[in-house]
């Protein structure tokens, strides 16, 4: 069956200051699989387009090899506040946890962005040489102007995620009260951002667009090269509240296009 969610663009989370004038009326539909997936993307309505058209678009595949070392790349030093208040929501095509304002900030390329929301995406949308993961976390921050810049990172199996097991409980009733409500919410209250601060030392970088649909181009891609560990009922329960047609919600890769992929490294 294919996708029958409607999504709202005016309540989309991610775009939200940008389609603030629009009325919130304006649902379009997509989905993973049959007519709505991937492929049919830009057909679907003309705010689409880069979709299909874009030629600088994500998820890609990243080959470590032909990764080009930048010295000119800074650490990814994350200033999120301690704690941040946030809410539990099912974004529609994801579970999201969306931040309040104050949540902390990023520099990068010089820009000032805030973290605003971060959500999961299963199995890994981005690859590392040809590899897929069973998850893929996407922390989104914006400029009051709204460019965006994602922090990508990549999860195996193995030990429990100590982000998701502060959730496990939010999610579960996001569950089980919000059963196939897009847009239930469970007041997370202020959570720790230790885990999500931790120093990184490794990361790839480059420019691409937002992996779900109206596919915007011009997003500062960082991809980090540690992968972190979640456990197997943690993907479950990730999956749980959402539309069974999401439950693989994860675009293909999609052509580099001539686009580099540059490696920041510490130095020692
Ligand atoms: C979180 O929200 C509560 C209730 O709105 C407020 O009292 C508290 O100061 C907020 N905490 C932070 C760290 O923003
Ligand atoms: C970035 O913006 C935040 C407010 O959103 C501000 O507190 C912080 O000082 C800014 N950082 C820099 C380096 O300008
Ligand atoms: C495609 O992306 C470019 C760059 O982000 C943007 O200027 C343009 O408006 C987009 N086109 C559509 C149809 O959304």
């Amino acid at each position: 069956m294919a996708a029958r969610v409607a999504f709202f663009l005016g309540v989309a989370l991610v775009f939200g200051n940008i389609f603030a004038n629009s009325d919130g009326e304006l649902p379009v539909e997509f989905g993973y699989s049959g007519r709505l997936g991937p492929e049919n993307w830009g057909r679907l309505s003309p705010l689409f387009r880069n979709c299909s058209e874009g030629k600088s678009q994500s998820p890609v595949n990243i080959v470590t090899d032909e990764a080009v070392p930048n010295k000119n790349l800074k650490p990814l030093r994350r200033f999120y506040s301690a704690g941040a208040n946030a809410t539990l929501v099912d974004g529609g095509p994801y579970i999201e946890v969306k931040f309040e304002s104050n949540s902390g900030w990023l520099i990068v390329e010089g820009k000032n962005y805030t973290l605003e929301q971060m959500h999961w995406h299963s199995p890994s949308e981005h690859t590392i040489d040809g590899k897929r993961y069973p998850v893929e976390l996407h922390l989104v921050h914006k400029t009051s102007e709204g460019d965006i810049t994602v922090i990508g990172i990549l999860f195996r199996y193995g030990g429990e995620d100590p982000i998701l097991k502060k959730l496990q409980k939010s999610l579960k009733r996001l569950a089980e009260e919000g059963a196939g409500d897009e847009k239930a919410q469970v007041p997370l209250g202020v959570i720790d951002t230790k885990h999500l601060r931790r120093k990184t030392r490794k990361y790839y970088r480059y420019v691409g667009s937002l992996t779900t649909p109206p596919c915007w181009e011009n997003v500062i891609w960082n991809i980090l090269h540690k992968v972190r560990k979640i456990s197997k009922e943690q993907v479950a329960a990730l999956k749980a509240p959402l539309e069974r047609d999401f439950w693989k919600n994860s675009r293909p890769i999609q052509p580099l296009n001539g686009r580099k992929i540059e490696l920041y490294r510490e130095l020692n």
